[in-house]
């Protein structure tokens, strides 16, 4: 049985663990060594976790199975103060992928957003993320938007913008 629940400040490692399962095989081919390397420490360093937990309003979930922990996403509601949820990340282990977690993820996400009225789930996805757009695609996304942003050292993350009204 699957279960969704809410994770915390004591859940950073299994957070931290995961990402660093998903991460190479999502990106390695997209990004390079450099940027993938610096974009782990910038997001995902305990100090970068918690700030995103505790001041910037970043909401986490962690998907189980059998107490094995399989996924995550984090969320923050009244995106830039309009009624938009914003899912900032969504990573399914590889061994886990395709059998359904994502879809729970979101459908998870959408009835949340409804229950504090916001009208929108919205998300920004890698222009070259080719299997992560065919998801959302699939899952009613449209595309809205292309944004290019500076992340620092000279990286940059190019980006789709994707809205699904709720
Ligand atoms: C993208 C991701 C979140 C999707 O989650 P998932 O659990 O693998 O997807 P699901 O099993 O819930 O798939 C839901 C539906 O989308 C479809 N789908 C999934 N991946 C697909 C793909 N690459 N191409 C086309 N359809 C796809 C499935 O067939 C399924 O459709 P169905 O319900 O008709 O069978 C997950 O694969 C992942 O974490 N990928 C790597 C990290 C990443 O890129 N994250 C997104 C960053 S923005």
């Amino acid at each position: 049985m699957i279960q969704i629940l809410p994770a915390g400040i004591d859940q950073i490692p299994l957070v931290q663990k995961m990402a660093t399962e998903t991460w190479p095989s999502a990106f390695g081919k997209i990004l390079s060594q450099e940027q993938l390397a610096y974009m782990m420490r910038e997001m995902y360093s305990t100090s970068a976790l918690k700030e995103q937990m505790e001041k910037k309003g970043h909401r986490f979930l962690i998907g189980y199975e059998e107490r094995k922990a399989l996924g995550f996403t984090s969320f923050e509601t009244n995106y830039l103060e309009k009624p938009h949820l914003k899912i900032h990340k969504l990573y399914i282990l590889p061994e886990a992928q395709g059998k359904g977690l994502g879809s729970r993820f979101l459908k998870a996400l959408e009835t949340r957003g409804q229950k504090e009225a916001m009208k929108s789930l919205e998300l920004n996805v890698n222009k070259y993320n080719k299997q992560a757009l065919d998801f959302y695609y699939k899952m009613g996304f449209k595309k809205f938007r292309e944004e290019v942003i500076p992340i620092g050292n000279g990286f940059v993350m190019d980006d789709f913008s994707l809205i699904k009204p709720i």
